[in-house]
């Protein structure tokens, strides 16, 4: 309420001084930028969640603490992963908070009502890591931007890798909910082209955990490989039960890489040799790339992973768009033009933003190995989400 005052008042200042043909002051300069961080605190996605804000801040504090000249101060909500949650969650942020800009979330069930709200209000949205297509397909808009990735290209990259393997039947293995439908769609797609078959799709609700049973059914069917979309404390616990149900030496696992990013510590050997696609990797060695881990590691004491350069890419877009419109976010037109022409410099590699306003970026080809991602090649140049059903 206080900063819709504050604009309020810069609004009749402006006016009046222009009335009176003296130079209007910078509107909305003066202010702080309000941004309201909507991310998994708590849950299986928690650590995803810090990691996401972490590399957010560690952009800000790089520029001095200010976007296009103005300071920023935050608005945190705990979103717990909870889709039930979401729209009230994410209209406190917008209607009794008055944030200026959005930025979350990881769960997609969650970013799809954040995007509905942010839609409709015209709030500027930045997306640091769900990757629901309808994101940027069917409720795409002028105002919703991606940092990270869709669930489809993870998945699409694989389906590639998996093809040229030779592997002709694949289970599919996931959560039940947008993230591992579309992460399987997306690998089915580009697998099924090459004439692979999936032989079946094994889900259970997110974030069940109890994989017994269908770990069991994957060892009776007997595949030539498995699929899987998993994130976060469930992708730790699924790579260690399928080790310890003996199928990791005799069926091949291949993943979204969100299955090895950011748990390699607690998974252990069980992750060793995996391979995953994904947009970032470990020991790019890029000057971009270096500078990022280092200050990473100096400001948390903690290695980075994806999701912390997500969170340093949202920060940088909404920096590139605040630059372009000198602070001033009622130029929504500008802003938007700006980071559709940009080219965001990002720890994994200079990406642009598609037409839906999605990265069109390289997926690496990574392995497990001493703890770390190591890319051994890129499994997909350029590639750029299809944006079904967005028009803009
Ligand atoms: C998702 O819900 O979109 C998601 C969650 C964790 C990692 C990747 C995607």
């Amino acid at each position: 309420m206080k900063t819709r005052r504050l604009h309020l008042k810069l609004l009749a200042t402006a006016a009046a001084m222009s009335l009176a043909g003296l130079a209007a002051p910078a509107l909305a300069q003066g202010a702080k930028v309000k941004v309201g961080l909507m991310l998994p605190y708590t849950g299986t996605f928690a650590a995803l969640g810090t990691a996401i804000e972490n590399g957010f801040r560690l952009h800000i504090a790089e520029q001095g603490g200010k976007l296009g000249g103005r300071e920023i101060e935050f608005v945190k909500v705990d979103d717990e992963s909870d889709p039930a949650k979401a729209t009230d969650n994410v209209n406190k942020l917008v209607k009794r908070d008055n944030v200026d800009v959005l930025v979350g979330t990881v769960h997609s069930g969650v970013a799809m009502a954040m995007a509905r709200v942010a839609k409709e209000s015209g709030t500027l949205l930045i997306v640091p890591n769900a990757g629901a297509g309808a994101v940027t397909g069917a409720m795409c808009s002028a105002n919703i931007f991606r940092s990270s990735f869709s669930n489809w290209q993870p998945g699409y990259a694989m389906g590639e890798v998996v093809a040229k393997k030779g592997h002709k039947k694949v289970v599919t293995i996931t959560w039940k909910y947008a993230a591992g439908d579309e992460s399987v769609a997306g690998f089915k797609e580009a697998f099924s082209k090459s004439g692979g078959q999936i032989v079946k799709e094994l889900s259970l609700p997110f974030p069940n955990v109890e994989f017994q049973a269908l770990l069991t059914e994957i060892a009776s069917i007997k595949p030539d490989a498995v699929y899987t979309f998993f994130a976060g404390g469930g992708a730790v616990k699924f790579v260690k039960d399928y080790a310890a149900a003996g199928l990791k030496k005799n069926i091949p696992l291949y993943g979204a890489g969100f299955l090895t990013d950011g748990t390699l510590e607690a998974q252990g050997a069980d992750a060793d040799g995996l391979l995953t696609t994904l947009h970032y990797a470990d020991g790019l060695n890029t000057p971009k790339d270096n500078a990022f881990r280092l200050a990473y590691v100096k400001a948390y004491k903690l290695q980075p992973d994806v999701y912390a350069v997500q969170g340093y890419d949202a920060a940088q877009m909404l920096g590139i768009g605040l630059n372009a419109v000198k602070g001033d976010l009622t130029k929504k037109a500008a802003f938007a033009e700006a980071l559709r022409k940009a080219k965001i410099d990002s720890p994994r590699g200079p990406f642009t933003l598609g037409k839906n306003h999605d990265p069109v970026q390289d997926f690496y080809l990574r392995q497990v190995g001493a703890k770390e991602n190591k890319s051994i090649g890129i499994a997909s140049k350029s590639l750029a989400d299809p944006g079904r059903g967005c028009k803009m």
